[in-house]
């Protein structure tokens, strides 16, 4: 999972998509929780390094060997020292506590039903009493209501890389609306202006999708009270059929 090429296009794709783009969220939900943070999959910290330039004390855990080389790489051109761990959260050991934890960019959603819960419950171990949690999450609207053909590829991203080559990824789903589950694949490719494939991945992903309701009770299940949401990445947007939902607990 998020391993060579799929890594390398992650952060071209989201910055690609300006609309996606939650840093503001996250700054406000940072400074309502100042002191250390976490965030929990940081990836090639797209969303941790211009926090840390910006000084909010973030750390970051993260699963992936590849994504934590981007990072790593992107620290040093920023002069940053980030405080990383390569983990599986599952099996990361600490005795820090943390006064603010972070699952941002749909992470949670990688996670199984039941992995998901036990992963809420390890953070709120992790947190400080009054600490803050932020998890934004996504609801596949277009899958959930067949705008999508399941079982055929779409055209998903695209975007030509600064040396006149093209990235794509096509995606491809299978639903389960009972267990609300989504498993994608994904064909990730660069090609030259001729459509030759210079480059290519296939990956797989499974994901589960939650609306509001099931997310409160898994936040209360987990000792994590919640406190609110924004939609669609746009402050004060309380429409809970949107697409994006970010959900901010509080540890009591
Ligand atoms: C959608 S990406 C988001 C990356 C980053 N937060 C961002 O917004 O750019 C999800 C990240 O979570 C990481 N991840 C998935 N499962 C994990 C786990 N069990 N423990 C730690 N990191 C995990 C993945 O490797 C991946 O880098």
């Amino acid at each position: 999972m998020y391993k060579d090429l799929e890594a390398r296009l992650h952060d071209i794709f989201w910055n690609n998509e300006p609309d996606a783009d939650e840093s503001h969220l996250l700054e406000k939900f940072l400074l309502k929780y100042p002191g250390k943070a976490l965030e929990l999959g940081c990836g090639s910290g797209r969303l941790l390094l211009p926090l840390l330039q910006k000084g909010y004390n973030v750390e970051g855990v993260e699963i992936s060997k590849d994504m934590l080389a981007l990072l790593q790489r992107e620290a040093q051109k920023m002069r940053l020292c980030p405080q990383v761990y390569l983990a599986d959260i599952s099996q990361h050991k600490t005795s820090t506590q943390y006064d603010a934890i972070t699952i941002p960019a749909f992470t949670l959603q990688l996670f199984s039903r039941d992995a998901a819960l036990s992963t809420l419950i390890k953070l709120r171990g992790m947190a400080c009493e009054g600490a803050g949690l932020y998890i934004t999450v996504f609801i596949p609207w277009p899958e959930i209501l067949d705008a999508l053909e399941p079982d055929a590829w779409h055209p998903d991203k695209e975007t030509t890389l600064s040396d006149g080559t093209i990235a794509r990824c096509k995606t491809r789903h299978q639903i389960d609306r009972t267990s609300q589950s989504l498993s994608r694949d994904q064909h990730y490719t660069i090609s030259d202006n001729s459509n030759t494939i210079l480059e290519e991945q296939y990956v797989h992903q499974d994901l589960e999708w939650y609306l509001l309701p099931e997310l409160i009770l898994m936040l209360n299940q987990s000792r994590w009270k919640f406190d609110g949401y924004d939609a669609d990445f746009s402050l004060g947007n309380k429409d809970s059929d949107a697409s994006l939902l970010t959900l901010y607990a509080s540890a009591v």
